[in-house]
Order: structure tokens, then sequence, then C-alpha cells
């Protein structure tokens, strides 16, 4: 997956490079720092003392040590003092600088812990909307795995209004399934009541009220004929198409090219290979979804779509409830729908 976010102590974690929340001094500190440095080995210290320092903003790179990483990459965020000093644009430094020596470097995928966001005071809600329109501008670019590692829930703050929005429809949604449940229930209640009655009534003109239902239903079965005559030709090409077919035929539709749709979707290249070659292929769910999301479908779409890979959309899990939220605001942003999948301890969509 091109964009992940994990909740972990970045110590634990493996990939090709691994960023540190350091301080100019590069000689170790407190949170993120101490837990890397404690982590790596003492080895560390003595190839960070050889390094004179970092300006906040800058990255340097040692080597990994003890760490399941080939490369640490120290970065020095902006101390919070209000928002008035330039903190935004040192912080975005600091991501582009990161990854920009990670590509040097020749690396694949690289972790970031939540920069700034501790001991440095930078509201977390904003350190992470930085954060996430960083990597969001380097995928566009560049193939990488980043994936944001955060260590406690509460260094994960999304904007509370779009949480607390999702929170009542998900709220609103298992209201309104429990009310249909209730209806169900008295619903079949009364049509027990109402056999004995109907068995009862038979004699009485049962025949009668037979013929006049069947005279209203004739006309409806009628259009549903001459409808599933006109349609039939659309039907029949789409009735035997796979998903991978189906995915295909939608980009060209869209008039997407097959980069621009991998990306959106969060997908990596080589998934995608893999998809466009194997007309049988069979897809998770996230990644059914994620398409359908790439390519702005609504529910209607997105709900054919993922027939073909064997899913659907129920009005009662989470999950697919945040994915409804957000098709149904038509608000196809893949970041913003895995922060809150995220938030909501979810699996996120994408590879
Ligand atoms: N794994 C992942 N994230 C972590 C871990 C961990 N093991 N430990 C903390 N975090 P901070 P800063 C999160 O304070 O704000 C040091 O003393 C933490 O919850 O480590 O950039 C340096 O030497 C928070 O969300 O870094 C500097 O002096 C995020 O990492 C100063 O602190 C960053 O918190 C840098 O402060």
């Amino acid at each position: 997956m091109p964009f992940r976010i994990i909740r972990n102590d970045i110590t634990k974690v493996k990939a090709d490079a691994i960023v540190n929340a350091a301080n100019s001094s590069l000689l170790g500190g407190g949170g993120v720092d101490g837990a890397i440095h404690h982590a790596a080995g003492p080895q560390l210290l003595e190839e960070c003392r050889t390094l004179g320092g970092c300006k906040t903003g800058d990255a340097k790179l040692t080597k990994g040590y003890a760490l399941d990483c080939k490369y640490i990459i120290h970065t020095v965020g902006p101390a919070w003092h209000g928002g008035d000093r330039g903190e935004e644009e040192l912080l975005r430094l600091c991501y582009r600088n990161s990854l920009a020596l990670a590509k040097e470097n020749g690396c694949e995928s690289v972790a970031f812990p939540l920069i700034s966001s501790g001991i440095y005071g930078y509201p977390k809600d904003r350190a992470l909307d930085v954060a996430v329109s960083e990597f969001r501008s380097f995928l566009e670019e560049n193939d990488m795995d980043i994936t944001l590692v955060i260590f406690d829930k509460d260094s994960f703050e999304v904007s509370s209004e779009i949480v607390g929005e999702i929170r009542q429809y998900i709220s609103d949604a298992y209201a309104k399934k429990s009310a249909a449940l209730d209806k169900r229930n008295r619903d079949s209640e009364t049509a027990l009541g109402m056999y004995h009655t109907a068995e009862a009534a038979k004699p009485l003109g049962l025949f009668g009220r037979k013929k006049e239902s069947s005279a209203n239903i004739m006309p409806v079965e009628a259009d549903i004929c001459c409808e599933a005559s006109a349609d039939l030709e659309d039907l029949l090409k789409t009735h035997d198409e796979s998903f991978s077919e189906a995915l295909l035929r939608l980009i060209d539709e869209k008039g997407m090219t097959d980069v621009e749709t991998y990306k959106k979707a969060n997908i990596d290249r080589k998934l995608f290979s893999k998809i466009r070659s194997d007309k049988n292929y069979k897809p998770k769910k996230q990644t059914a979804v994620a398409f359908a999301v790439a390519l702005e479908l609504d529910l209607g779409e997105t709900e054919e779509l993922l027939k073909k890979a064997g899913f659907a959309l129920s009005d009662s899990l989470k999950f697919d409830l945040i994915i409804r939220y957000f098709i149904e605001r038509s608000n196809y942003n893949i970041y913003e729908i895995n922060e809150a999948l995220f938030a909501f301890d979810q699996s996120l969509i994408g590879s």
C-alpha cells in the first residue's frame, strides 16, 4: 500500500528507512528520538556526532544499526510557537527533505512518526494534515511505500468535525436498522394474526381479493419485461464480466489512465499489473472499494463493481458505513477516507 497509517512503536517497524524526530544537535533526546537511539544502540550516537548537527527543516541520514532498517533519517521539526513563525513551512520541509533523502538512497519504503507533534507541541490535527498532504504530493510523482506510525491513540486527531459527523451518521444508520428490525418483527406478528383472519374469511371472498391483486401486478410485470428487453444487450455485455474486466472498462469510460487510477486508489503498481493481467483476479474488499473511490463511482455504481468481486456495502458494518458516508458526499479523497477509517479502527483501503 503506497500510504498507510498504523499504530505501533516505530522502532518495531520494518522499512528501508525510519525517520527520527530529532533536535538540531542530533545527539539524542526524549520521545521518539530517545526510543530510536535506545533501540539502535550506541553506535548511532557515534555516527550522529560526526554530522555537525542539523537545521530545523533539514534531514540527515545514518545507518540503521540494530533497527530493522537500512537507514535512519534524522529530521528536525519546528517547535510550535502559535503558528506565525513559519512552523508549517518548516514542518513541510522536514517531510520533503526526508522523502528526498530516502529516494536518493534508493529506499522503497519509509516509516515516519508524526514529527513535532510531541515535545515540540505542534497541534496534532494540523501536524497530521501537513504530513498527509506532503505524502500525497510526493506519491503523485514517485513510487514509495510510506507508513505513518502513530504511537498512541491521543497522537492521532482527525478534524473532530468530520469524526463527529461520521459518528452521527453511523449511529443514525444503527437506529434506522433497529427501527426497521422492530417493524419487521411487528409486521410478522401482525401477519400471523392476519393469516388466521384470512383463513377464517376464505369462503367469504378470497377469490375476489386475489383477482384484484393480480390485476394490479400484471402491468408492472409487463413494464419490467419491456425494460429488460431494452437493456438486454447491456445486461448480456456486463453479466459475465469479471471484476478486472469491469475495472478496465470503467477506467476507459472515465477517460482515466492506469497510473492515475492506481495512484488515486492507493494501490501499488505491481498489484495493479496483476489485476490487469489476470481476468479472474479476486481482489480484497478494501482493494475493490479503493478502485470505486478512485473512479469516483456513485453508490449504485460502487455496488455494481463490488458485486463483481462478490462483495456488497451493508448498512450495519462500520467500515461500509464510513465508505457510504464519503461516497454519498462525493468526497473521493482516499487519504481523508483512510484517516477516518483509521480513527474508527477499521482496515484502510488500497492494496
Ligand atoms: N514510535 C512512534 N512514535 C512515537 C514514539 C515511538 N516509539 N515515541 C513517541 N512517538 P516527539 P517532537 C510520537 O516528542 O515533537 C526529542 O527530545 C509522539 O507520540 O518524539 O518532534 C527530540 O530530541 C508524537 O506524536 O518529537 C527533540 O528535542 C511524535 O512521535 C524533540 O523531542 C513526535 O513526538 C522533538 O519533538
